[in-house]
């Protein structure tokens, strides 16, 4: 193979040195030096000549941080020094005992006394926190990453390198310089709380198994054949020593050792601090215990090291564990109790979550009575009754939560949990996708406990904007007895509100206009605000552009709403149930009576209309539960396009056997026949085509309703008239993509106020530039009212 040219060589060494130093400025001190798109493309960059040059890959590329081919086994690695254990200490006596044991010896041995000629020696102690996680050894040849091994029995670990690798803030090679040539690095492999409750809530939304603690986490992950597993989680490496190192100088103070650490590349916790003697040690004890909740990670406890090393030495090991440091740890955030009972609380969206009553215990430093379990898949998969000794896990501000039985321990008379039959707060039916392990109560805006949380919804700053509407108002508001539903809004009276707590004439006032001010928001946030199951801002934007109005969308059948971009079975049968339920009907009759007004554009989107053929039609109809099985989706389209319309084809069916189409297996036509039959689906699908004939005739032609299809627009600066999102949906709405970046196939540039590199680029590549005037008035021309939006 040829040699890579030298300029290809040379810009490989700046892109390690570039992409590792962005890594350290993110991942490390938490302050990105450029933004993730730049990283990105010098990172593709990378692998791309990587991919073209294979000579010039090199284990320690940044590349490596997306892990690779799988392994079949871990190898076993021998650790330079052995990775010791910490002696633990739980209470303050413990505490006082190991500094007395300490100061003793060192009088003792060094013959010094303090400076009043105590025989207390005030030992000076390097404080750090203990983290939950997974140790990990680190052995840098000159400066660069050669090995990453586990703990395992403290002599002999398991080398998880490549693993390790993908972990972004573990340098791949040291930054700075004055390291020894050979050092190896110790340190904890831990994941911050916030990280851990969104990878779990991620995992669990997909169905998949949850983490009982951070700690399993980071073990799981790193101990994980596939490395490109690990490089999905987002582990972190805090730094805490040094093991084995030779060929160079250490500092001979601990805390000295860490700063070091910290210049070559390593994140150090900040919370590392000197104290002199124990009463300083106590102090940081507490104090760390104050902010225990609030930190980034999970700790069980702080570890106090003296910080001279020469005095390390002189004290020494006892077994497997350093004379010279010890853990003091808080109490546990995990305990043992007795599962007494399950109820179920229903939340905004309906959600029914199992509420574990507990027999009070004392958690991290609370007493806890009450867990979540989760959702009714979880407790069976992990086989929990009613009865059963249960581990109850606490970190954080987070619920606490159940996280498993001990089975052994389980009594004779223990019961199964089960799913409640209907709602237990207003009685509605309980719906179950079968692909969903959320269970929830149907009840939308007459279950009680679902009205407060759905008229916050409604309200909220996304949904229908209703300024001085805040939580605590609803809540008094419901309190009171003066709203029941988001119509009872509309209904409220200055002085009603006027005589509430901590409410003046004035805001009273305020509010009344703020309601009225809201009666013409967009049809698209007037869905949204009803809180309809499963529907987001998106898929309501989305309905209101294809039915145009809403009275189209509360007649929609299934049939029609799953022809609806990002609208799947689930959010059908979601909207569908909504809209069914008369209470719902009711409320929205009510908000239309009290003169709420959507604002939409009253005609059907044409590309909507254009896609409900017979076809799409019929193949709906099969995945609601038609009986076509057997009959392909390419024959659906053929009998769609053959008959065109439900009673040409019923006709035909009628006819029975040997009508099939060219392309289309005989005996379709007698299946055909009997589904049609059944169920009422001739007349469904009969009614879903008078539906799709009434939307056409409102529909404009395709040109007219969607001037700017195919163009792509920028938005960029800040805007003064309109919001981001509301020119984005102008936009959109007459057919525009919008991007965030420009290139040579942007139409036209939005510039506002302060506008820099996206106009810059812009006027480089000759691309169109306008201003937010320019945009209104285009908005304008074509008929819409970008403040309704
Ligand atoms: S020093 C020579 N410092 O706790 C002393 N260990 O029981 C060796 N750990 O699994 C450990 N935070 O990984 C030390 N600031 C800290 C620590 C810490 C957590 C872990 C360590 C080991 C266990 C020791």
């Amino acid at each position: 193979m040829s040699q890579p040219p030298h300029k290809v060589v040379q810009r490989v060494e700046e892109l390690h040195e570039l992409l590792n130093d962005w890594a350290y400025h993110y991942y490390v001190l938490d302050n990105p030096k450029v933004p993730d798109a730049e990283y990105d493309r010098a990172f593709v960059e990378l692998q791309e000549i990587e991919r073209d040059h294979s000579s010039l890959w090199q284990p320690n590329s940044p590349t490596s941080r997306v892990g690779g081919e799988p392994l079949d086994k871990f190898e076993a690695v021998v650790h330079k020094e052995p990775m010791l254990s910490l002696q633990t200490l739980t209470s303050s006596e413990q505490m006082v005992a190991f500094d007395k044991r300490l100061s003793s010896l060192f009088i003792e041995e060094t013959g010094k006394v303090d400076l009043f000629d105590n025989d207390y020696f005030e030992i000076e102690y390097c404080c750090e926190l203990k983290f939950d996680g997974l140790a990990i050894s680190l052995l840098y040849e000159d400066g660069e990453l050669v090995r990453a091994a586990t703990r395992g029995d403290g002599h002999t670990g398991e080398d998880v390198t490549r693993n390790v690798r993908t972990v972004r803030s573990v340098p791949l090679k040291l930054r700075g310089g004055g390291w020894p040539k050979l050092l190896e690095v110790r340190g904890e492999v831990c994941i911050t709380k916030h990280k851990f409750n969104k990878l779990n809530n991620e995992l669990q939304s997909q169905g998949s198994k949850v983490f009982a603690n951070p700690r399993n986490l980071a073990a799981g992950s790193i101990r994980q054949l596939d490395s490109k597993v690990a490089a999905k989680r987002p582990l972190e490496f805090n730094t805490y020593g040094v093991g084995y190192f030779d060929g160079g100088e250490l500092p001979d103070k601990q805390r000295t050792r860490l700063t070091y650490l910290g210049r070559w590349g390593f994140k150090v916790a900040d919370e590392v601090r000197l104290a002199h003697g124990l009463n300083e040690c106590i102090k940081y004890f507490d104090e760390i215990g104050d902010k225990r909740e609030k930190l980034y990670y999970d700790i069980d406890g702080v570890v106090f090291k003296v910080n001279d090393v020469e005095l390390q030495k002189t004290a020494g090991f006892r077994a497997r564990e350093p004379v010279w440091a010890a853990a003091l740890k808080y109490p546990p955030m995990e305990e043992l109790t007795v599962l007494n009972g399950v109820d179920w609380q229903v939340g905004r969206t309906g959600a029914l979550t199992p509420v574990a009553r507990l027999e009070p215990v004392h958690v991290g430093g609370v007493i806890v009575s009450n867990a979540t379990l989760h959702n009714i898949d979880e407790i069976q998969r992990l086989d929990i009754r009613i009865g059963d000794t249960v581990v109850v896990y606490r970190a954080g501000d987070v619920i606490p939560k159940v996280v498993r039985a001990l089975p052994e321990r389980r009594p004779a008379d223990a019961r199964d949990i089960a799913l409640p039959p209907s709602c237990p707060v207003c009685g509605s039916d309980i719906l179950r996708g079968d692909d969903q392990v959320v269970a929830r109560c149907t009840g939308g805006l007459i279950c009680g406990a679902q009205q407060r949380e759905a008229i916050k919804h409604f309200a909220s700053r996304r949904a229908m904007d209703i300024d001085g509407l805040g939580d605590k108002l609803v809540d008094a508001l419901v309190d009171q007895e003066l709203i029941a539903t988001v119509a009872d809004l509309y209904r409220l009276k200055a002085e009603q509100v006027a005589g509430l707590e901590r409410m003046g004439e004035k805001s009273a006032d305020n509010l009344i206009a703020a309601l009225e001010t809201s009666k013409t928001v967009g049809l698209g946030r007037f869905l949204f605000a009803l809180g309809i199951l499963q529907i987001g801002e998106e898929t309501a934007k989305n309905l209101a552009d294809c039915f145009g109005d809403l009275e189209g969308i509360r007649r929609a059948p299934l049939l029609l709403l799953l022809a609806v971009p990002d609208v799947g079975m689930e959010v059908a049968k979601a909207i569908g149930a909504f809209f069914a339920e008369a209470d719902n009907e009711a409320v929205i009759d009510g908000l239309l009576a009290e003169g709420v007004n959507p604002q939409a554009s009253g005609v059907p989107s044409a590309a909507f209309v254009n896609s409900l053929t017979l076809a799409q039609l019929l193949k709906s109809a099969k995945r609601l539960g038609m009986n076509l099985e057997g009959i392909g989706d390419k024959s659906l389209e053929t009998l769609g396009g053959h008959f065109r319309t439900v009673a040409e084809l019923s006709a035909a069916a009628a006819e029975g056997a040997g009508d099939e189409p060219k392309g289309v297996r005989s005996g379709v036509m007698t299946q055909l026949a009997r589904a049609l039959a059944e169920n009422g689906w001739q007349a469904r699908l009969q009614d879903a085509e008078d539906q799709v004939a009434a939307l056409a005739a409102r529909a404009p032609a395709q040109a007219e309703s969607r001037p700017l299809e195919g163009q792509t627009w920028v938005l960029t600066g800040t805007l003064e008239q309109l919001t981001r999102d509301q020119a984005k949906q102008a936009l959109q709405q007459l057919g525009a993509k919008v991007a965030g970046s420009v290139s040579k196939n942007t139409s036209t540039v939005v510039a506002g106020a302060s506008a820099g590199s996206k106009l810059a680029k812009a006027e480089s590549l000759g691309v169109e530039v306008c201003d937010e005037a320019a945009l209104l008035s285009m908005l304008t021309q074509h008929g819409i009212d970008p403040g309704a939006l």
